[in-house]
């Protein structure tokens, strides 16, 4: 895969909409003073839609060919057919796995050719995971919990795992649909770790298939993948999930945001939703938002990207005097 537009780490430039998603419009974008007065002012209407009720999902969006879509429902009607028709959206999972298959089996590959991220990208997730470890999976006598488990969603060759995971639990399980991924995966990973710590199972299956085992995971971990998922599988995939978490277990999800809306890449069939798309879904999971980072130190033409750290039990309730900062306290989703 190329530096493209169409990469599914470059924020995409190929939309009118009301997205400030772009880094630099291609030059054969549509300005906004040569559009049609109706249709300027259709932009407008989106624009209010969009600042009165995100809650409705009924934010515009645009595809890579410049499509733009008044609704996330009209894309997905678009994309996966009606409710009930299988044969469109079993369409939009095959052509999502098959994009994958032609890519290179490396870390290069699995980061659309930003291998050079890579760094950076696990220092920030490091960070935040010691955080979340230290205060939700710290026993009474002040050492973690026993024996750790984690589960590596989408992993692709196992890059997560071998440079993060593994060094903090004590068996990693790898889930991914893509064959040639998880058997470089397998070979990536077998002089990694050591007899206590190390990869155990490896899925070779989707994430809207897969049903995790009850009560074993300390922490599911779910990075650029879910974008894959239909927002109806995204919500079926954490519910099923959440019964496979250990007290104390939370998600972690690290994705791509683009500004408003969403973005819709027809390349590799997957969707980049925005924080407020995020939220709504997390929010028909049940799931509650305990915290929250961005990702520092990515190339500027990138997309955005955010760690969301999400637990099924209710934060506690935090007393904090007025002077102490806001951010990143565990907090609903609203
Ligand atoms: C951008 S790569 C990221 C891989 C890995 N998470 C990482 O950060 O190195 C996207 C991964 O999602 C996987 N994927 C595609 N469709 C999926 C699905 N339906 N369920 C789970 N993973 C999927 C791809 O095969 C690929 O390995």
């Amino acid at each position: 895969m190329s530096l493209s537009f169409y990469s599914p780490f470059v924020s995409t430039g190929h939309f009118h909409c009301n997205h400030q998603n772009h880094i630099s419009p291609p030059s054969t974008t549509t300005t906004t003073s040569a559009l049609s007065p109706s249709l300027n002012r259709r932009r407008k209407e989106r624009r209010s839609v969009l600042t009165r009720s995100l809650d409705l999902m009924d934010v515009c969006g645009v595809d890579s060919e410049g499509k733009e879509f008044n609704s996330a429902q009209e894309m997905w009607r678009e994309e996966i057919g009606e409710e009930g028709d299988e044969t469109k959206k079993t369409q939009w999972y095959r052509d999502g796995v098959s994009y994958w298959e032609g890519v290179e089996a490396s870390v290069d590959g699995v980061l659309g050719g930003y291998g050079h991220v890579n760094d950076a990208d696990i220092l920030g997730s490091e960070v935040f995971l010691k955080t979340l470890m230290q205060e939700r999976l710290v026993n009474v006598n002040g050492g973690t919990n026993q024996h750790l488990v984690a589960l590596d969603c989408g992993s692709g060759i196992g890059r997560i795992t071998k440079n993060l995971l593994i060094r903090y639990f004590n068996e990693v399980d790898l889930l991914e649909p893509v064959a040639q991924f998880l058997d470089a995966a397998r070979e990536n990973l077998a002089s990694a770790g050591s007899e206590t710590h190390k990869a155990t199972n490896f899925f070779c299956v989707p994430l809207q298939e897969f049903t995790p085992a009850a009560g074993r995971y300390d922490v599911i971990w779910v990075q650029w993948c879910i974008g894959h998922l239909t927002d109806d599988d995204f919500v079926s995939f954490f519910n099923r999930a959440k019964g496979c978490l250990k007290p104390g277990g939370f998600f972690v999800v690290k994705e791509n945001l683009c500004k408003n809306g969403f973005v819709l890449d027809k390349e590799d069939r997957s969707i980049t939703r925005s924080d407020p798309y995020f939220k709504q879904l997390f929010r028909r999971c049940g799931l509650h938002l305990y915290q929250t980072k961005d990702q520092k130190g990515l190339p500027q033409e990138l997309f955005a990207v955010k760690m969301y750290a999400l637990t099924i039990d209710t934060p506690p309730k935090v007393h904090r005097t007025r002077s102490k900062t806001r951010s990143n306290r565990p907090q609903i989703i609203k």
